[in-house]
This record gives structure tokens, C-alpha cells and sequence, in this order.
């Protein structure tokens, strides 16, 4: 994504009079231990919250992601992104920003796809996942709202959602792939890990 159109979207999700200065953050890959740790609700959606925000969304689309919680550049609060092409927007519009979720509903009907995750450098497995999903959350506006998605949306959504419950893709696969994902995770260098993250998730 251009650089000058990646700050116009960034600079949508904050009122004109804040100043946001965003950083990319290195995102945590499995296996660090933080992935692992409990996370909590945020009490006051202020500064520091969209500070957070703005570094997500910085980071996510350096490394193109679909996604990216807020767990996965070691901060242990309940918030994730989603970009909004998947959320049935277009490229001007900014990601939407789920802050304490609460997955509300989900269809029994599901649909097993490759899934990615920036946590996971390189790294696809099929997972089963529910077609459509509705969640509550509260906004960057510190407003409550209900999202209701559909294959990738849902999928995103639960993805991300999973962060903040501590469970990883790797969670979704059988004991031998599950020991070959860790291995070549563990011997994989960061040069390689921020290449593999360039090609988005
Ligand atoms: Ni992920």
C-alpha cells in the first residue's frame, strides 16, 4: 500500500485537533511467551488507547496484514483491528477497532479455509471456522457497536478475537504439525520472519 494513502486512512481514525504519533512495533512470534498471557479490558478508551490504536494500524499495513491484536506487539488489553477491505469497505476507509469484544453469535454453519496469522510467519492451516459471526465491541468513539461479518469478516473477527483468549492457530492442528510449525518457527530468523510478513498474512 502507498504510503501517503496509508497516512490519509490513518490520520481518518483520529479527530483533526489529536495528534497520533503512530510506531511500528516488532509483532511477537510464536513461540514468545506473551502470547500466552491473560489479557484485560480496557477501562477508558483515552490517549493511551489511541496511541495503541495507531501503532496497530501502522503495523498492520507494513506488513500487510488483515489483522493484528493488540496482544500480538505485547500489549495485554483486550483490542484488535481488522483492515477494511475485509470488512466490506474500501481502501479509504480505516480498519475498525474492537475494543473489550464479545463474540455475541455465530451460524452453526462453517467453512474451513487457509488461514495466516502475522504471529506465524509463513505459515497456513486450514481451519474450521463458523460462516458468519456477530460481535459487540466498543469503538475508538468509546461507543458500543455490533459488527456482523461473513466468510473473511467473520473469519477475521474470530481470528483476532482467539488472540485475546491466548489461542493461536497452531492451537487448531494435530501433535505432528503442531511440533513442525514450532520447530521452524523456533529456528527461523527475524530477516526471514519480516520477509515472510511482507507478503501478508
Ligand atoms: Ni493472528
Amino acid at each position: 500500500m502507498h504510503r501517503s494513502l496509508q497516512y490519509f486512512i490513518v490520520n481518518a481514525v483520529f479527530p483533526l485537533y489529536e495528534k497520533v504519533v503512530m510506531s511500528l512495533r516488532p509483532i511477537k512470534k510464536f513461540p514468545d511467551p506473551v502470547l500466552r498471557q491473560p489479557t484485560f479490558e480496557i477501562g477508558e478508551v483515552d490517549a493511551d488507547v489511541r496511541k495503541l490504536v495507531g501503532d496497530l494500524v501502522e503495523t498492520m499495513y507494513a506488513k500487510n496484514g488483515a489483522g493484528l491484536a493488540a496482544i500480538q506487539v505485547g500489549s495485554l488489553t483486550k483490542l484488535f483491528i481488522v483492515e477494511a477491505s475485509i470488512t466490506g469497505g474500501d481502501a479509504n476507509d480505516h480498519p475498525i477497532v474492537f475494543i473489550n469484544p464479545k463474540v455475541e453469535w455465530f451460524s452453526p454453519e462453517t467453512e474451513v479455509a487457509d488461514e495466516g496469522c502475522l504471529s506465524f510467519p509463513g505459515i497456513y492451516v486450514p481451519i474450521k471456522r463458523p460462516l458468519k459471526a456477530r460481535l459487540r465491541a466498543i469503538g475508538l468513539d468509546g461507543k458500543e457497536f455490533v459488527a456482523e461479518g461473513e466468510g473473511l469478516y467473520a473469519r477475521a473477527m474470530l481470528h483476532e478475537n482467539d488472540h485475546l483468549n491466548n489461542k493461536l492457530l497452531i492451537d487448531y492442528v494435530g501433535p505432528v504439525k503442531r511440533q513442525m510449525i514450532r520447530r521452524r518457527l523456533e529456528k527461523m530468523s527475524e530477516e526471514e520472519a519480516d520477509e515472510l510478513q511482507a507478503q501478508g498474512e
